[in-house]
């Protein structure tokens, strides 16, 4: 048994504590619910769920593939209980004790949490100081060189936010051993894309979510891109019936208000950009931003004053990512919210500042 794996119980993006007026920030979450068209498609499902899904989930393959577009076919992607699941299966089928995963930090906690799961050795290489992927050439020689068998580069990075190029990535796809896992789990927020490249790059690897942009965390729907190889070395290792019947309905329901969901998405955009201006002007530094967070960097003398469980005893959750982000001052993850609760998180935060002047 692995006694140094966390328990999820003790992280506390996982808490989801009941109140009356809690305002949940803290997951990144979509604030809009599930569309019309998404929420019949998933009654209709339930009627038959005494039958096993379709364990290939080819009509959803088939539908990924048409959103995706850029000559993207069902064979090329595999789906998976959210990018979780997929960020799990790259690491059972392409990580080898000599063959190390490499992580860019400050990053999405998941990725050490499914290597540790499956004991397999863990890099981390420190980002820039801008937060974007460092430039291939300036990573010390030790780290440089080693035999990756995967290397995780979430774009839009989250905790921060941060954009990497399309021509630094292109570069890590032509130098960088092993295969390059682009995680565009925030891809609507940011319109950024490399999964034109998975017909060039045999290396190449995306991740994409339906958590955040179509709003069905809930529902868990995942997906990943690549050439045909590293997709058939995962569905190796796939669970027989990964997708349940409403999940599958669920997320062709929802690729199909496309549409409506882009509305949504440039609404949340929106709502960001205000709320950065009035944090700002509270005098909080905030990150620039291309995914549905704010990263908000506190005076370093309210370390003492943990800010994020001041919030949370008024109602407000946010993500904790101090300790990731390593700065010696806090640092709040705020995912954004309906315009009510990116109004109460205003309110709260002068709220504290005002106590603690
Ligand atoms: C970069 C990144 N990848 C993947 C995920 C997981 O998404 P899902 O809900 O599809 O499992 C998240 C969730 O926050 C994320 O931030």
């Amino acid at each position: 048994m692995n006694n140094n794996l966390p328990n999820r119980h003790d992280i506390p993006s996982f808490w989801r504590p009941h109140g009356e007026n809690a305002v949940f920030l803290h997951l990144g979450e979509n604030p809009f619910p599930p569309t019309d068209r998404v929420r019949k498609a998933i009654i209709q499902a339930s009627e038959h769920a005494n039958r096993y899904p379709d364990t290939n989930c080819r009509a959803l393959r088939e539908k990924i593939a048409e959103y995706a577009g850029h000559g993207v076919s069902p064979e090329n992607i595999i789906v998976g209980n959210g990018s979780d699941e997929t960020i799990d299966l790259a690491i059972v089928s392409f990580c080898s004790p000599d063959g190390p995963a490499a992580i860019f930090t400050p990053t999405f906690f998941v990725y050490e949490f499914a290597a540790l799961r499956h004991a397999s050795p863990v890099v981390k290489i420190s980002l820039a100081a801008d937060f974007a992927l460092p430039d291939r050439r300036s990573i010390p020689t030790d780290l440089a060189q080693q035999n990756y068998s995967i290397s995780f580069i979430p774009n839009p990075n989250n905790p921060t936010g941060a954009l990497t190029s399309r021509a630094c990535l292109i570069d890590y796809l032509e130098h960088w051993p092993g295969i390059v896992v682009v995680d565009e789990c925030y891809y609507e927020y940011s319109g950024e894309t490399v999964v034109d490249l998975i017909h060039d790059y045999p290396n190449l690897l995306v991740f994409r979510s339906l958590s955040k942009s179509f709003g069905l965390s809930g529902l868990r729907l995942g997906y990943a891109a690549a050439c045909r190889s590293i997709i058939e070395a995962m569905e190796r290792h796939a669970m027989t019936f990964p997708i349940n019947v409403c999940a599958q309905a669920a997320g062709i329901a929802a690729l199909e208000d496309a549409g409506i969901y882009q509305r949504r998405i440039a609404e949340i955009i929106e709502r960001r950009d205000k709320l950065q201006h009035a944090l700002q002007d509270i005098g909080l530094e905030t990150l620039p931003s291309y995914a549905n967070f704010l990263m908000t960097l506190w005076p370093a003398a309210w370390m003492e004053k943990q800010p994020a469980k001041q919030l949370a005893d008024r109602g407000v959750l946010v993500s904790d990512q101090t300790m990731n982000m390593n700065l010696g001052r806090p640092a709040l993850r705020i995912g954004i919210g309906a315009e009510d609760e990116n109004q109460r998180v205003i309110q709260e935060i002068t709220g504290i500042f005002q106590k603690n002047p």
